[in-house]
């Protein structure tokens, strides 16, 4: 007998209350007989109404075994919309590409936090209040100044992000909204000075002062690469293509980094500790960390011929060697953003002259398109494929990709925490084991063993 059969078994379903609505579940449980009904809302039900089954009155209940999240919802949000087979990404209603076209990075961290795009007054004083955050504690420089020289510029942005919390005991009052409000400000305002310093120190070059003539993605472009000694105007065309960056990575729903920001913040965490717990998730090879690798991996490749051979490693590897960049837990289709990015590629590169691993990827999305081994897995380029070589090419060094990513997302990671803290349904973030561990036994001493 298979799932779906039908299986004749003790009716005792009107033992069961009737729902009052048809959309329900019906379970039988074969252990018992029992039928029992389950309802049904957003196509989803609740673990929890599967607890209800037992054998014994003094068993547990059933629970639901999910590892990696691959079909559990944590939540319900209003924030982020994917249809991974559709390739569709929204942020509160409105299209990627057409927020990308449109809009700055800081009008969409605003829709993303408070559900609407802003008018000309409240944008105004929304960029006055990220403008005036963006300086950082001196004693952050001296944090900051301890560090390696080769210290990856991930872990010390997640390390002194966490610091920030020592500095503003006033966050730990979370369900304060004004409190909210000011870290708010604070962590979008000073990640960008963060990352900066971060990647100056790992050069070994001086910190520049954020400066408040400039806008957000200009601003970040100074600090990175003013020299004291020369006056630097950032290229427009660069900082247009990093707006849009920030745009494209701001929030992407239940992530990895995501899902630690919403699972540390629900212990009452204060928001710099949550928002350091989700960089580190974000700074893994699966996940943010994607678009360092890619360029190691097309580095590697070295040339467009070498492509055929590296899928084919690829594809014996059977999962030990991945393309990275390539495939997504959601997406089944093309990555919308990776749309973006590859069009925009060409806008940088007519500055920045052709970044030269730019064919061996083109090369090896043609070929990788083509296979069966991908498109059976409905394998595609993600946001990281690109991102990258753009990155490079606006002269970044490969290991300070990932703050990149980071600075935008802060904006999704705080719109996710936010509306966790404020939903009636969320507690702290517990799940459930399947013990497969030995049963009791007696202690043995050290001797005897
Ligand atoms: N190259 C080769 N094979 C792959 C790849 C890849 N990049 N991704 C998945 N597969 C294969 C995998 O081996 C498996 O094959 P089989 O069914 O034969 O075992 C199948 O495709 C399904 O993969 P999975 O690992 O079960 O899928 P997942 O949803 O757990 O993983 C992923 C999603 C993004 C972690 C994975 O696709 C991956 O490792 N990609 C490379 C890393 C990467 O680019 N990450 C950035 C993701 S986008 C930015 C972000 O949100 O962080």
């Amino acid at each position: 007998m298979t799932i779906g059969d039908v299986m004749e078994m003790p009716k005792t379903l009107d033992t069961v209350p009737a729902l009052e609505k048809a959309e329900a579940l019906t379970i039988t449980d074969r252990r018992t007989g029992r039928v029992y009904e389950v309802p049904i809302a957003n196509d989803t039900i609740r673990a929890i109404d599967l607890r209800q089954i037992k054998v014994k009155p003094d068993d547990f209940g059933l629970m639901s075994y999910d590892p990696a999240f691959m079909n559990t919802a944590s939540c319900k949000s209003r924030i982020t919309f994917i249809d991974g087979d559709k390739g569709i990404l929204r942020y509160r209603g409105y299209p990627i590409d057409q927020l990308a076209e449109n809009c700055t990075y800081l009008e969409v961290a605003y829709l993303l936090l408070y559900g609407e795009l802003p008018n000309s007054k409240q944008y105004q004083e929304w960029k006055r209040n990220i403008t005036f955050h963006t300086m950082i504690h001196e004693s952050l420089k001296k944090f900051m100044d301890g560090f390696n020289y080769d210290a990856h510029p991930m872990g010390m942005l997640i390390a002194t992000v966490a610091a920030m919390s020592t500095l503003y005991p006033d966050a730990h009052n979370i369900h304060d909204p004004s409190s909210r409000t000011k870290q708010t400000h604070r962590l979008i305002a000073k990640m960008p000075t963060l990352a900066a310093f971060a990647y100056r120190h790992s050069m070994g070059m001086p910190y520049v002062y954020p400066d408040n003539s400039l806008s957000y993605a200009e601003n970040f472009l100074n600090m990175l690469f003013k020299m004291p000694s020369e006056s630097y105007k950032p290229n427009p065309v660069i900082s247009k293509a990093l707006d849009v960056l920030f745009i494209l990575h701001a929030d992407h729903e239940q992530n990895c980094g995501t899902n630690a920001m919403r699972s540390v913040g629900s212990s009452h965490a204060d928001p710099y500790s949550s928002v350091a717990g989700a960089a580190a998730a974000l700074y893994g090879p699966l996940h943010g960390g994607a678009n360092e690798e890619v360029l190691k991996m097309l580095a590697e490749i070295g040339s467009k011929e070498k492509v055929p051979a590296f899928i084919k490693e690829v594809k014996e590897g059977k999962g030990e060697k991945r393309l990275m960049g390539f495939g997504h837990r959601v997406y089944k289709n093309y990555d919308p953003r990776a749309k973006i990015i590859k069009r925009m590629a060409d806008e940088v590169f007519d500055v920045t002259g052709k970044n030269p691993l730019l064919d061996i990827a083109l090369e090896l999305e043609r070929i990788a398109l083509q296979d069966d081994y991908f498109v059976k897995r409905k394998l595609y380029p993600n946001v990281d494929f690109y991102s990258g070589l753009i990155y490079q090419a606006i002269g970044m060094p490969t290991a300070a990709f990932t703050v990149l990513f980071a600075i935008p997302r802060t904006s999704g990671w705080i719109a996710q925490w936010g509306e966790m803290l404020q939903d009636p349904e969320q507690k702290i973030a517990r799940p459930r084991q399947v013990y497969i561990g030995l049963d009791e036994r007696q202690f043995v001493p050290i001797d005897k063993r």
